[in-house]
């Protein structure tokens, strides 16, 4: 099986660069923030807990998160590869997903960059489909109707967690706590670094150069 590791900081495009890949190859995308949302969205007991550290931009307790990912990644076993957004987030969060990898599996580790006043843009200006969750940017990827979804017509909504003091402590937990399992997986598995600063079809452009899984 393929994996592919979307990582870079809050903002960055790894929902809307992974959606485009995840079409082009066919391979489905598990984003852990999606998860959550869903479970948030639902009130589920996962879901409980989980908002009060969205909510204020810190990460979920690793097990809650890694049992929601690992239910999912096995509901995919028949695909060929997986491509896993917002995973893992720290080291024990690395481990835990090296125990699901067998001996045989290809892991690659997409390394989206961009400088923080990018992303903070982005995340300032982003809105999502209350109903299906399709991620717009009002400046740059808008939709065709404001404040309606192209999809499915729903509503478009700011995400809780993009308010400027919380996108802050997104970014500070980006840097203290994940930004470092780059050394750890350089040393484990290919990193393929992606300027991420350009429009999306640059960037698929540049991903696919890569020869990923050789
Ligand atoms: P999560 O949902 O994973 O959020 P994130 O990592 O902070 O990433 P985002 O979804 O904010 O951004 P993105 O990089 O996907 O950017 P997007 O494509 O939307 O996590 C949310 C929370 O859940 C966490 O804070 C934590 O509490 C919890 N959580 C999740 N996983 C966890 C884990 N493993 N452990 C513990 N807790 C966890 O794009 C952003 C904007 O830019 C959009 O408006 C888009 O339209 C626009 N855009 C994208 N690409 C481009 C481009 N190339 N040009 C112009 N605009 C662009």
């Amino acid at each position: 099986m393929r994996f592919g590791i979307l990582f870079g900081p809050p903002g960055i495009g790894k929902g809307t660069i992974g959606k485009v890949l995840s079409e082009k190859w066919n391979y489905p995308i598990i984003s852990t923030g999606d998860v959550l949302r869903d479970s948030v969205k639902e009130a589920t007991d996962i879901g409980k807990k989980a908002e009060i550290y969205m909510k204020k931009g810190e990460l979920v307790p690793d097990e809650i998160v890694f049992e929601a990912l690992k239910e999912k990644i096995g509901q995919q076993n028949s695909k060929p590869g997986i491509l896993i957004d917002g995973f893992p987030r720290n080291i024990n969060q690395a481990i835990m997903l090296d125990r699901i990898f067998k001996n045989d599996d290809k892991i690659v580790v997409l390394n989206f960059v961009a400088s923080d006043s990018v992303v903070i843009e982005r995340l300032s200006l982003r809105r999502i489909c209350k109903n299906c969750g399709a991620i717009y940017h009002l400046k740059n990827i808008p939709p065709k109707k404001e404040g309606e979804c192209d999809v499915c017509g729903g509503e478009l909504i700011q995400r809780d967690d993009d308010k400027p003091h919380v996108i802050a402590r997104r970014l500070e937990v980006f840097r203290n706590e994940t930004k470092p399992l780059l050394e750890y997986y350089s040393k484990k598995y290919k990193v393929i670094t992606v300027d991420a600063s350009d429009n999306l079809e640059k960037i698929i452009k540049k991903v696919e150069e890569h020869k990923l899984w050789e």
